[in-house]
């Protein structure tokens, strides 16, 4: 490949308000064409809005954008894909049309641009050309298949390829890698590297998972409260100094679940199938006091043993007791009844209501405990509830009344946890419950489930991040193609453990 010209990009003093919120204020950015520029920040820092505005979604902004010392206008899509500039949102579902197919999909922008006045589409063509965007970043995905059947991992890959589809110098990928296992991970960097390294391509590329950033990328900008406070090569960097950095205080290395005596069964589950076959003779028990994990790869069975334990995917055959007692859980709603909570992976989708207020997604699942006499709502009571929520998890929001569409992606999140520690249930069922939250944020829902559990609650954790299993929980059960395939004592296990059995050894 021949050497290309480098193009830099700058942003110059950007400052941008909604209504109660300085979301950010005096911000400097710069990154050249061709380089990984990673940029970090805690949950509600101000990185999507940042990237919002390079990429055109907002025009009510303040400051200025350059390419090669150029002042260039940014104020819609259209703006920023004209100058090259595209972004993949961290919201992956709602910008891929599920009905049409992997080709229309990728062509959508060429489709809507290039085919005004035609009256012919040429299919064959569309295909052709989303052939070529695939093959060139060596996907291999049939451009006949429907969106809607695509797993997370592909329908991420379909929206990079979107993006690139048309000649791009830089390229957003806003928390790309939150909902892929290692290996689709391993998968995207390779792409990642190819667009920048042979394709002159600059990428910057938000993440909270620090080995990642460390990994792939060549320079660093950290964000804390709408603003920069950092900005360097990340040879230069600790992980230690990024994690200070970012939330403005030491964090101490590692949280371990503190001891707490460990009681009677709680919950037992006994032979447990989905009806379709999802997780097959599920056999496992919390006591009280005790956090379990749950290990397994990306597609091993985790989420469906939760919902299923929920009620939330139809049993086919098994049974549940707690304490000893039969339970009948043919909903969530009975579910909950009997004393189950559920903190559901896909949170935006299922576990929160993101048109209403904060305070009221926090008192959703308990709402009995903020009834008068007659059902009527206590407003205030719930509020007061809210607040205590809001400030244990760190929820960054302007008031408790402010709608949950409006936070940041992390605090969505959060709100939809702290809506089930709220929820004062006996077993606590966490589904990847620190996917997409900040270090800081993580160590405040550790501490949480902590707390639970010298309350005498039992927890039962999800997690593909073996080093979190390891430090918090009392006894890890590992998945494999939807079954339990070992049990561990964590004091006595090891990652390279858990990851045999994981990955099928037996
Ligand atoms: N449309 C909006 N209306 C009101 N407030 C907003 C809006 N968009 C962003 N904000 C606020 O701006 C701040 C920055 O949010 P942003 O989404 O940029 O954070 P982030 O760094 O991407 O966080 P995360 O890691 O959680 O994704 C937050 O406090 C958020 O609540
Ligand atoms: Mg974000």
């Amino acid at each position: 490949m021949t050497e290309q010209k480098r193009v830099k990009l700058a942003m110059r003093n950007i400052s941008i308000e909604f209504p109660g919120v300085k979301a950010l204020s005096g911000v400097d950015f710069e990154l050249e064409s061709g380089r990984i520029h990673a940029l970090i920040g805690a949950n509600g820092a101000g990185k999507s809005t940042l990237m919002k505005i390079l990429s055109g979604a907002y025009a009510h902004y303040t400051g200025r954008i350059m390419l090669d010392q150029q002042e260039v206008i940014i104020r819609s899509p259209r703006d920023a894909k004209a100058l090259g500039i595209d972004i993949v949102y961290q919201e992956v579902d709602t910008a891929l049309v599920s009905y049409l197919d992997v080709a229309e999909n990728i062509m959508l922008d060429v489709l809507v641009n290039r085919m005004k006045g035609k009256l012919f589409v040429n299919w064959a063509d569309i295909h052709a050309a989303a052939r070529q965007v695939l093959d060139r970043l060596g996907i291999k995905l049939d451009t006949r298949t429907r969106v809607q059947n695509l797993t997370l991992a592909q329908k991420q890959m379909v929206l990079i390829a979107r993006a690139i589809a048309e000649e791009r110098r830089f390229l957003i990928l806003d928390e790309p890698t939150a909902p892929l296992s290692q290996r689709e991970t391993e998968e995207l960097f390779r792409i990642v590297r190819d667009l920048a390294d042979n394709q002159n391509v600059g990428i910057i590329f938000i993440s909270h998972r620090l080995p990642e950033l460390f990994a792939i990328c060549e320079e660093i900008t950290i964000m804390r409260d709408g603003e920069v406070v950092s900005r360097s090569s990340m040879a230069q960097m600790t992980t230690k100094q990024v994690v200070e950095l970012m939330l403005g205080r030491k964090l101490e290395e590692n949280y371990r679940k503190t001891a707490v005596p460990i009681g009677d069964k709680l919950l037992d589950v006994v032979n447990l199938s989905e009806k379709n076959g999802a997780v097959r003779n599920i056999n496992l028990y919390v006591r009280t006091g005790e956090i379990i994990g749950v290990a397994g790869l990306v597609g091993a069975g985790k989420t469906e043993l939760c919902k299923t334990i929920f009620g939330a995917l139809q049993a086919q055959s098994g049974e549940l007791r707690l304490r000893n007692q039969r339970m009948q859980i043919h909903s969530p709603h009975a579910a909950v009844k009997s004393g189950l909570a559920l903190v559901p992976e896909e949170r935006r989708k299922e576990g929160v209501f993101v048109e209403e207020p904060v305070f009221s997604n926090l008192t959703a699942a308990n709402l009995g405990k903020f009834c008068a006499p007659l059902g009527f709502l206590r407003p205030w009571a719930e509020r007061t509830a809210a607040k205590q929520m809001i400030a244990d998890l760190g929820i960054k929001t302007p008031h408790e009344g402010q709608k949950v569409a409006f936070l940041s992606g992390g605090n969505q999140q959060k709100v939809a946890v702290g809506k089930w520690l709220m929820a004062e249930a006996d077993v606590y069922l966490f589904d990847e419950p620190t996917k997409g939250v900040d270090v800081g944020a993580k160590r405040d829902i550790f501490e949480l489930m902590g707390r639970l559990a010298e309350l005498g609650k039992g927890c039962i954790y999800t997690s593909s991040e073996l080093s979190e299993l390891l430090a918090i929980t009392d006894r890890i059960y590992v998945m494999y193609d939807g079954m339990i395939v070992q049990e561990l004592l964590t004091s006595a296990t090891t990652e390279e453990e858990i990851l045999y059995y994981s990955t099928g050894g037996t």
